[in-house]
């Protein structure tokens, strides 16, 4: 009798860290599969010992996959990254190398552009502000008329820099705050229910300026000063995408010289960040800890994308995400 097993017990697999949901599990039973089990990443070199052995790979956003590390991946046919953004992969590297890489859009969409209405209220109503002084005792007085006002935000102009995914997901909620929507990108999206702008007007023109460009070398630091500059002084910056798209020492100038109201921001030019960040000295800027896709059902989904994508290219199948060309 001649047994078909799906998944060959001789396909090994890294994983850089242990992923919630039961398509990890399954991972676990159909390959030998070896995982990290630090809530640090795991040092390059525990990646680099181990990685001449594996078939496929699945690695975060904070594990660089660099050249060293893809040379030393002799038998590697996947990266599946359990993340949208790829910046961390040198994807164009291991393509050359016949090495194919996946990643985990279209499940997270929705939980990001949450989060980012989610930041522009809070910095617009001082949410945050609010909360931070009723603990630390600052509510001394009874209500009063000019008591903490904030701006709002029904009605406002949303400026949207980059009209992928989240960028059309928050195309959606706006419509529910009756925002008048504009946006720039690479090119026009006639589908979408938004004013197409140059990228000077929408800086100039934004009430909300929303972040949602990836990172490559087009789009570091493409949040300037010069561009900062522009913004309406009653104007809130957001970003959830990546920190390296913002300067942020001009970022920390423009808030300290009031070019603009505020900003709310859950990624940084480096990630982790703490108190000896400036940025933490502003009362009219939210932080969040690289939240956007940070809810247990995105991340249960995430993955099972993730650990589909791995399988689909260990069997020489078409994965459900490559990363574009
Ligand atoms: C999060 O930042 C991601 O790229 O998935």
């Amino acid at each position: 009798m001649q047994i078909i097993t799906l998944f060959p017990m001789s396909w090994k697999v890294l994983a850089t860290r242990r992923l919630p949901g039961k398509w990890f599990d399954l991972l676990s039973k159909e390959t030998q599969l070896e995982v990290w089990d630090g809530e640090e990443p795991p040092t390059k070199s525990w990646i680099l010992d181990r990685i001449a052995e594996v078939d496929g790979v699945i690695v975060t956003l904070s594990d660089k996959v660099d050249r060293e590390v893809i040379d030393a991946g002799r038998r590697l046919k996947v990266i599946s990254t359990y993340s949208v953004g790829f910046d961390h992969i040198d994807v164009e590297y291991a393509r050359r190398r016949g090495i194919r890489v996946t990643h985990t859009p279209d499940v997270l969409t929705d939980a990001t552009a949450d989060l980012i209405f989610g930041l522009i209220l809070a910095v617009a109503r001082r949410i945050v502000e609010g909360d931070r002084l009723i603990r630390e005792g600052g509510w001394r007085k009874p209500w009063h008329p000019t008591f903490m006002l904030g701006t709002e935000v029904h009605g406002k102009i949303l400026g949207i820099l980059g009209m992928g995914r989240i960028g059309r997901a928050l195309v959606k909620r706006a419509s529910g705050f009756d925002m008048r929507v504009i946006y720039h990108s690479r090119k026009k999206h006639e589908e979408v229910q938004a004013e197409y702008v140059d990228l000077e007007s929408l800086f100039s023109s934004s009430d909300f300026l929303t972040v949602t460009v990836d990172l490559n070398p087009s789009t570091r630091h493409m949040v300037s000063e010069r561009l900062l500059r522009t913004m309406k002084r009653d104007s809130f910056l957001i970003n959830a995408s990546r920190g390296q798209v913002i300067d942020e020492k001009a970022l920390v100038r423009a808030l300290e010289e009031g070019w603009i109201r505020g900003a709310a921001l859950d990624v940084f030019e480096v990630e982790p960040t703490g108190p000896e960040n400036p940025l933490t000295k502003f009362k009219n800027v939210v932080m969040t800890p690289h939240l956007g896709s940070a809810t247990w059902e995105t991340r249960e989904r995430m993955t099972e994308i993730a650990v589909k994508n791995l399988l689909a290219c260990l069997k020489g199948e078409r994965p459900l995400y490559e990363v574009p060309w």
